[in-house]
């Protein structure tokens, strides 16, 4: 999204990030970080820098963000719209056991010891300290703090997005038996899937809850048809 806004002379962008991660990835538009302070942070953000669109282009599971924005174009009278990948599909040859949470996902392990790959970001890796018995292996950017509880734990740092015979290697490498995902959607972190089902391993997938807010679109494609529409909208009304 951001590097097909970059080269639009007719529009100043600017790119919100949460400030989690140590050392983001280069943008091609100009970045803030960190929380706006809720629903009124965020408000005031959009008055004081005269805010004409927004975008909601967070991960599908960034859930608090995305109901702030609804709640804070609503309350300023802003268009605004999220920018939300359709989920994966389940397809011939997946073995997925779908679940609400990570937490769930965890206990949906059993009780008898699993080598597990967990995938569902390292906010919420903690909740594999409520299994022990299992070994994990815990992909995230930057290192899961407090380090899990649990006896057997290794951790593999690498940012998305990750290809089929890279996951296919690390799979087989680990002996992996499971994994546990977040349905993200997109292609950069399909590749785990595409490797579980080709190794015939099975995946505890973490379903989404269904939001409700701003208008959808899937595709960076139908944003920018939105925000042509927006933009002539306004030349329309000589602003
Ligand atoms: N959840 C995931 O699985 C996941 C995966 C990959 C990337 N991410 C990205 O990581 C960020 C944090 O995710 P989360 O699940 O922790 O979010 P969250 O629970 O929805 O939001 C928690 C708080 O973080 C701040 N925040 C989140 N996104 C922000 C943004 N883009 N710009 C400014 N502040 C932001 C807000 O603080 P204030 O209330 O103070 O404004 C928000 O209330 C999101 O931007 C998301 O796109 C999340």
């Amino acid at each position: 999204m951001a590097v097909s806004l970059a080269t639009r002379a007719e529009l100043d962008v600017v790119l919100s990030l949460a400030g989690r991660t140590a050392d983001p990835a280069p943008q091609p538009v100009p970045v803030r970080s960190g929380g706006f302070g809720g629903v009124d942070g965020l408000i005031r953000y959009l008055r004081d820098e005269a805010i004409d669109l927004l975008i909601d282009a967070t991960h599908p599971f960034a859930a608090r963000i995305s109901a702030n924005a609804a709640r804070a174009a609503d309350q300023c009278d802003a268009t605004a719209f999220a920018l939300r990948r359709s989920a994966w599909v389940p397809v011939e040859g997946d073995d997925w056991l779908p679940v609400h949470s990570v937490s769930q996902a965890i206990a949906a392990l059993g009780a008898a010891p699993l080598r597990v790959f967990l995938a569902t970001g390292r906010r919420e890796a903690h909740q594999a300290n409520a299994a022990p018995q299992h070994h994990y292996w815990v992909r995230s950017v930057d290192p899961v703090e407090p380090p899990l509880t649990v006896p057997h734990v290794s951790y593999i740092h690498s940012r998305g997005p990750f290809r089929l015979a890279d996951e296919l290697d690390m799979l087989q490498h680990h002996r992996i038996e499971v994994v546990v995902a977040k349905n993200s959607g997109g292609d950069a972190t399909y590749g785990k899937i595409e490797a579980a089902r080709q190794l015939g391993i099975k995946v505890i997938m973490v379903e989404r809850a269904e939001t409700a807010g701003l208008p959808v679109v899937e595709t960076v494609e139908a944003a920018l048809d939105r925000i042509d529409h927006f933009v002539s909208s306004l030349m329309n009304r000589g602003v």
